[in-house]
């Protein structure tokens, strides 16, 4: 009997494994930054000027049992937009790069397999807030090794991030920063040569340091670090986050960059 119970046990738990393996990601990517990153497209006021996503999902950004996201409970689920609602919760979350990301890359290389998205982007954050130590960089140390538990591997960083540090003493001191961070994350997370993807940001009004930040992000000194141009984005109507149409643009900018610099042409 005694024999009988444990064997019943041992198989549920076979079978248990067997389906978290199957959700399983192969690919990993961490999202962090700002509102940007969350994203914020489709957003509008509604008639009580309270701020509502319009939930519009444009087929660029469409679910796919192949793409995962680590929800906030640091479980895979099938991701959908907003890809940040459980994470940047405090804001009203919209479009932002991720899903257009993770569908660009398995139409354009489905030898990849499974994508796992997982998001840590805070609207409003600068980057001392996402310095080691910080509840930021420890959530996103955290999330990073959770995503990691059954498998997968992390195959970058991308960042969308800088808005909130274009005052004249943050943006000299954002180049310093700005490596600080990558260096930090690629140690603390045992991945020394850590892909990171990041968008350069562009002016919308946040005055005349911006372009020290875009200097900075855009002429990285690192082979295993690329940068998208945000230039030429449009906008919601609060003149300050990136609309749907150009979230997608960037996303697709970062897969383009993603399958040219750090996936072989030959690998699997
Ligand atoms: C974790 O969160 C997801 C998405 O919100 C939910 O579907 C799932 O049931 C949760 N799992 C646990 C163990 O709480
Ligand atoms: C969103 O990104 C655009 C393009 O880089 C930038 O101009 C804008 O300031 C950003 N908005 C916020 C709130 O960070
Ligand atoms: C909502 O309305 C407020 C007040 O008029 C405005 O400042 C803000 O930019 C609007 N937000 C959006 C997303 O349209």
């Amino acid at each position: 009997m005694m024999f009988l119970s444990s064997f019943f046990f041992f198989c549920l738990a076979l079978i248990t494994q067997v389906k978290v393996e199957g959700c399983q990601p192969k690919n990993i990517f961490l999202l962090a930054g700002q509102s940007n990153m969350s994203g914020r497209g489709g957003n509008r006021n509604d008639t009580n000027n309270i701020v509502q996503w319009d939930g519009i999902i444009p087929p660029e950004c469409t679910s796919n049992p192949k793409i995962l996201r680590l929800a906030a409970n640091k479980t895979w689920v099938e991701a959908h937009e907003p890809l940040h609602k459980d994470i940047d919760y405090l804001k009203t979350c919209g479009i932002g790069p991720g899903m257009p990301f993770a569908n660009a890359i398995l139409a354009k290389k489905p030898s990849l397999g499974s994508i796992g998205l997982v998001p840590c982007a805070i609207g409003g954050t600068r980057i001392i807030e996402w310095s080691r130590g910080t509840r930021l960089y420890r959530r996103l140390v955290d999330r990073a090794k959770a995503s990691l538990t059954c498998g997968g591997k992390i195959r970058a960083l991308l960042w969308y991030q800088g808005e909130s540090d274009t005052s004249l003493h943050d943006s000299k001191l954002y180049k310093v920063r700005l490596e600080k961070f990558i260096n930090d994350l690629r140690h603390d997370l045992n991945h020394p040569n850590l892909p990171v993807i990041m968008v350069g940001i562009c002016s919308a009004d946040q005055g005349p340091f911006i372009n020290r930040i875009r200097t900075v992000q855009l002429n990285y000194d690192d082979t295993n670090v690329k940068a998208v141009d945000a230039r030429g984005s449009t906008f919601i109507a609060d003149q300050k986050h990136l609309d749907t149409k150009s979230e997608i643009r960037v996303g697709h900018k970062l897969a383009a960059a993603f399958l040219s610099s750090f996936v072989h042409r030959h690998a699997h």
